[in-house]
């Protein structure tokens, strides 16, 4: 070979020698070499497993799909480039040979609301919203509408509401429907929708499974009868996460149960003293034994793992939220979740700003609500933190 050659070709498509890396490696290759025409053939036909293109398959993704699907119990999973896409990807999977209908939590995030309402309605998907804890609502939208999919949020966002997931299945499976949770909030650590009777399950990954805040990606997992559509979809869409989040995800989930059993406790003692402080109006907790939707709580979650999310109500309104965000010194303002770092949100401002005040005024999103992603630092640092700002 001359040169020129050599410098595209030297040292590369070697296979890896007689050993098993202990973690999995980072796959960049866009498309894979066999030895034979006829064994690319049997890949291609998917007679024989082994990635053929990145669209298609990649070894970085393939493990973590096959460990959040262990840990979802589920019968196949898909890594999607961020939340938004994998839960596209449910909902087209729900609806590909169903009524193009859906019946959604009337109370979800924000941009979930807006594919409903901007994207998929202009394509003619009509949406009927309905209060999630109200189980005879829920059953009568289910009856009236005979829609292809239900749509809940574990815990939504950001009021912390808790919907019967086990019973709001049965009632969309015996409508034909498979209900799709986003189960960003609570992880599989807390809740794992497919085996309350969910058919699919999305996350955003960007959340606590990667839990660092420095990747954006999200998964979709499924039972084995929407497993294969969900496969097709994305091969032929293309919403691929990258090898290389897929790579920063799983470092994460090692040490998910770690963080989020750390995240859960010190939510418990930040919310308590949430609860006497006289700035504050009202705090939304789901380990509050006064939570509107308790009974339900104590039904699905484990014992003193109630999730790290609060949201309070600040007395005053926008101003006194700004005031009050601006003077903080170690929690983090910033639009996101589930990191390492105790992280706050004004919902108003950030991921319900596309609802109209009189949207949100009618979802109980008033102007001094405030959303705090409990982090893994020292209790007493946060609440030093608040407490200086408040
Ligand atoms: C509950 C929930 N679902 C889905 C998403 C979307 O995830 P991503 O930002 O990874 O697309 C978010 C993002 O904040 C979220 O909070």
């Amino acid at each position: 070979m001359k040169i020129e050659s050599k410098l595209v070709h030297a040292g590369d498509r070697k296979k890896a020698g007689n050993f098993i890396p202990v973690t999995t490696p980072i796959y960049t290759a866009a498309s894979y070499f066999y030895d034979s025409m006829g064994q690319l053939d049997r890949v291609m036909g998917r007679e024989e497993e082994g990635p053929s293109y990145a669209r298609y398959d990649n070894p970085t993704n393939n493990a973590l799909e096959e460990l959040v699907n262990t840990l979802e119990g589920g019968g196949g999973a898909v890594a999607c480039s961020s939340g938004m896409a994998a839960m596209q990807l449910g909902v087209m999977t729900a609806l590909l040979d169903r009524p193009k209908r859906i019946v959604a939590a009337n109370v979800l995030y924000g941009a979930t609301v807006s594919m409903l309402m901007k994207i998929l309605e202009p394509f003619g998907v009509e949406t009927t919203w309905v209060d999630i804890c109200d189980l005879a609502a829920v059953e009568r939208a289910v009856s009236e509408t005979k829609p292809g999919v239900v749509i809940m949020e574990t815990v939504s966002n950001p009021l912390l509401r808790v919907g019967a997931m086990d019973k709001i299945a049965e009632i969309a499976h015996r409508a034909g429907a498979p209900l799709l949770v986003d189960n960003t909030f609570a992880t599989p650590l807390l809740v794992r929708p497919l085996e309350l009777g969910a058919g699919i399950v999305v996350h955003s990954a960007t959340k606590y499974m990667a839990g660092h805040g420095d990747v954006l990606g999200g998964i979709v997992v499924s039972t084995d009868d929407h497993c294969g559509t969900i496969r097709t979809l994305s091969r032929t869409v293309g919403p691929v996460m990258s090898p290389f989040e897929a790579y920063l995800t799983m470092r994460g989930i090692k040490t998910m149960g770690l963080r989020v059993e750390r995240q859960c406790a010190n939510a418990c003692q930040i919310a308590s003293w949430f609860s006497s402080h006289p700035s504050i109006e009202r705090v939304h907790f789901t380990g509050d034994p006064a939570h509107p939707d308790a009974a339900t709580i104590a039904r699905l979650f484990p014992k003193n793992l109630y999730g790290a999310m609060i949201s309070f109500e600040l007395k005053g309104g926008r101003e006194e939220v700004f005031r009050f965000m601006e003077r903080l010194r170690m929690i983090v303002r910033a639009t996101s979740l589930g990191d390492v770092h105790t992280m706050i949100l004004y919902p108003a401002m950030a991921s319900h700003r596309d609802l109209s005040p009189k949207h949100r005024a009618r979802l109980g999103i008033h102007d001094g609500l405030v959303r705090i992603s409990v982090g893994i630092e020292a209790p007493e640092d946060i609440i030093a933190d608040l407490d200086q700002a408040l």
